[in-house]
């Protein structure tokens, strides 16, 4: 196994997360684990990662200089880099002060090191960085040079020490992969002999040495982080497992019996689900704006939550299906908080549970290939992202009983016509919203003045940015005339045809 120490970029995880893809394990660790229990853990290879400080400013993250003599191979990552240069005798940084270099930027190499094996001596990588090496340490060499930046790269074949300036885990760094695998086979003499279904046989140790004999709560949400957790636990500690499904009735048709039958059905796990459905309706009576919307349905979903888990007795544990972009969203002892992440359901105040998150170094594709790899249904484990709030803020103001069956009978209809069109995989996001806009519109021969029905679909990478899709006319056209005649009390259909920004994906 490989271990990444965590210097705090943003791109770090897409290390381990490259190494795993070349089927050789590897972990994102704290650049605060000691040398003992890095013995401890003992690694194959050591990749010391990127970060945003100065090896010279004041508050800097350091590093023990007994790693230098573990005698295992160490690769440092811009930051990770300059501080080998900064640590080792003969080494010299400065600081470039606003002369950085930053971009794409054009590398050479004339003697090969071991480190660039099979790719060619010029080459694009992806650079980043205020300060630069100026002198490489005693025993190295210069392995590759920019024309901004000398020392580019550096190595030492004997003592198995390396050091590359730019981010080789990015993809504009175009033999970026190349090199990652230079390092982790040619160099560390790793095999690629790890699977995803070794991580599942790991999880279930670690999950049944933490656990014991204890119980464990979940809350499901319907989604796939949650489900797949609660098929990993069940695996690992069957019935000491229990479920709560809330479900709070704004979920799409036929969503809630979907999962149950899958996870009850097929699984046999122990779900307690909760019809909460008047309990949120009687909650948001009346609400029209989409931030209290939310609060309110975030707020009662603790509560009904809370109030089911109350009845449980001998709880020790409560399970999550954090990833790990939730993680870093949230912010590391390295990295800044960009947002604060809850899951809806999250860890009630009042109550001391211990954590178990068990996906928490996965990225969410990783997550859908555990699902796949546990076995379970492909349209649980493919679900299109939905949000919390569910169809409450798909129908814009006031929430009714009736207003909820439009939605729901309109965005089957949409599904079900992408489906038979073979589109699923190539639309990121796609629903109705049921429009607060009425109209004039005739059927037969008499006047109807009914409800706007709006089509949205969306490709996107990671729902941050986003592009509506261009549906064939056709398809859209056999969707409105179904949605006409199928779904009561709507007279029109339109397409929303705004990019995010400006728009948002969802309406509300
Ligand atoms: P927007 O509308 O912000 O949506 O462009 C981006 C992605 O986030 C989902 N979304 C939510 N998910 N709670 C959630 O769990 C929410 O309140 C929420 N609002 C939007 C949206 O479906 C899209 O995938």
């Amino acid at each position: 196994k490989v271990l990444v120490l965590d210097y705090g970029s943003q791109y770090n995880q897409l290390i381990t997360r490259r190494i795993r893809e070349f089927g050789v394990f590897s972990e994102l660790k704290s650049r605060k684990m000691t040398i003992d229990e890095i013995k401890a853990y003992a690694p194959k290879a050591i990749i010391l990662s990127g970060g945003p400080k100065s090896v010279y400013a004041e508050d800097a993250f350091t590093i023990d200089p007994e790693m230098f003599e573990l005698g295992i191979p160490l690769l440092g990552v811009c930051y990770g880099m300059q501080l080998i240069a900064y640590r080792l005798p003969g080494g010299k940084v400065t600081a470039n002060q606003g002369n950085g270099e930053f971009g794409q930027a054009a590398l050479h190499f004339d003697e090969k090191s071991l480190l660039f094996a099979d790719t060619p001596e010029d080459q694009k990588v992806l650079m980043s960085h205020g300060d630069s090496v100026e002198a490489v340490p005693d025993g190295f060499v210069i392995a590759a040079s920019t024309d901004k930046t000398k020392i580019a790269a550096m190595a030492d074949d004997d003592k198995k020490l390396y050091g590359v300036q730019f981010h080789a885990e990015t993809t504009l760094s175009e033999y970026g992969n190349q090199i990652i695998k230079n390092f982790v086979f040619k160099i560390a003499g790793c095999q690629a002999n790890w699977q995803m279904k070794d991580f599942i046989e790991d999880q279930i140790e670690k999950i049944r040495a933490e656990v014991g004999d204890k119980k464990v709560l979940l809350g499901l949400s319907g989604g796939v982080d949650s489900s797949v957790v609660a098929v990993l636990l069940h695996k690992a500690i069957g019935k000491q497992l229990t479920c709560i499904f809330v479900d709070h009735g704004l979920l799409r048709k036929n969503e809630a019996a979907m999962v149950m039958d899958s996870l009850v059905g097929k699984f046999g796990l122990n779900i307690i689900k909760i019809d909460a459905q008047q309990r949120f309706l009687s909650k948001l009576a009346h609400v029209t704006e989409p931030e209290k919307k939310r609060k309110i349905i975030g707020k009662e979903f603790i509560e009904t939550f809370n109030d089911e888990a109350k009845k449980l007795k001998g709880i020790e544990f409560l399970a999550q299906g954090t990833l790990y972009t939730d993680v870093i969203e949230s912010g590391t002892d390295t990295a800044q908080t960009i947002k604060s992440h809850h899951n809806v359901g999250g860890l009630p105040k009042d109550m001391h549970f211990k954590l178990i998150e068990p996906l928490r170094t996965l990225f969410k594709d990783e997550a859908r290939e555990l699902g796949e790899e546990l076995d379970m249904p492909h349209a649980l484990v493919w679900r299109q992202p939905f949000p919390g709030p569910g169809l409450a803020i798909r129908i814009l103001g006031e929430i009714t009983e009736e207003k909820l069956a439009i939605v729901r009978d309109s965005d089957a209809i949409l599904r079900d016509e992408i489906a038979k069109a073979g589109l699923e995989d190539n639309v990121w996001q796609y629903f109705t919203i049921l429009t607060g806009l009425r109209s004039v519109g005739v059927m037969g021969d008499g006047r109807t003045y009914d409800w706007t029905i709006a089509i949205r679909a969306i490709t996107s990478i990671d729902g941050m940015t986003a592009d509506f899709a261009k549906l064939p006319w056709d398809l859209l056209g056999k969707i409105s005339e179904r949605i006409v005649n199928e779904v009561g009390h709507i007279n029109r259909v339109v397409y929303d045809i705004t990019s995010k920004p400006p728009a948002t994906i969802e309406w509300e």
